[in-house]
């Protein structure tokens, strides 16, 4: 059963990082972003959810330091110090960005290297990659030869090949078919199983967020803040057991009761 709680304590590390208070106001005037709070564990799954406008793609920004906060502090207690060719940080963004005029395995291969990574030393880690993402058979062909579903999951496989601690996903899945967004849900909480980075997923989508995370940060808009934090406290792996049983359903109706007072009574898309 969904609990309403804070955040669930640290277990033995500190929390990958921090963020206490946090505002964000541009310059023109709007506050995106007031007053946010959010410990984010080791091998956490955590969703941003809520109306347009409530400031998930800001917070995610100010996450990933394209964005500087304007009070409040955000840490990073563990500070790991990246390996050659690592970052702390993916970002998958809603559309996959691909460059249309480069093979798969050369834009995969991009974050690489601007670290100074070269093609052949690269080699091995993409072929790792577009294998998790179930593309092993697709490095030399160009973008415009896929569809929709596996260039996203190229943009994944590109913010997976510098070994992220930290994956940022922006809406990745908004603008798939049904079918396709249920797999790529799937394969994605499949590849974070194993490889035991954290994520955190902004989506319009109440049952997506039940579905994927262990944590759902419920936002309101005007100015974008956190209502609740709902803990998903079910077990994975999750597959369609879950996504058709009741207790999917009481979670997914906890949610939106949450969102409907965030709302003020208006509808979201799902
Ligand atoms: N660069 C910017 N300059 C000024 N205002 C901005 C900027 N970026 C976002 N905003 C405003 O900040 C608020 C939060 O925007 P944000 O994009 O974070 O919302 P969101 O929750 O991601 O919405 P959506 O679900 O539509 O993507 C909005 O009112 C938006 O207009
Ligand atoms: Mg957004």
């Amino acid at each position: 059963m969904s609990t309403t709680l804070s955040p669930p304590a640290a277990a033995s590390s500190p929390p990958l990082f921090q963020m206490r208070n946090v505002s964000k106001r541009f310059p023109n005037g709007t506050l995106a972003l007031e007053g946010m709070s959010l410990d984010c564990g080791d091998h956490e799954f955590i969703s941003f959810l809520g109306p347009s406008g409530c400031g998930k793609s800001t917070a995610l920004r100010l996450v990933a330091g394209l964005t500087r906060i304007s009070s409040g502090t955000l840490d990073w207690p563990q500070r790991p110090p990246p390996a050659a060719g690592q970052r702390a940080l993916g970002f998958v963004f809603q559309e996959p960005t691909l460059m249309p005029w480069a093979k798969v395995f050369d834009n995969v291969w991009l974050p690489l290297k601007l670290a100074g990574v070269s093609r052949d030393a690269a080699a091995p880690v993409i072929q790792q990659v577009l294998e998790m993402v179930g593309l092993s058979r697709f490095a030399d062909v160009y973008p415009r030869e896929l569809s929709g579903g596996m260039k996203m999951r190229v943009s994944i496989a590109r913010a997976l090949v510098t070994q992220p601690r930290l994956l940022l996903m922006d809406e990745p899945f908004a603008a798939l078919d049904e079918m396709t967004r249920i797999k790529l849900n799937n394969d994605l909480l499949a590849i974070w199983r194993e490889h035991r980075f954290s994520v955190i997923f902004v989506t319009h989508s109440v049952y997506e967020s039940v579905y994927l995370s262990s944590r759902i940060v419920v936002m309101a808009a005007r100015p974008g803040r956190v209502i609740e934090q709902i803990v998903v406290d079910e077990p994975y792996p999750r597959g369609e057991e879950f996504r058709t049983s009741s207790r999917y359903n009481q979670h997914c109706m906890a949610v939106q009761q949450s969102l409907h007072g965030a709302l003020g009574g208006q509808d979201i898309d799902h």
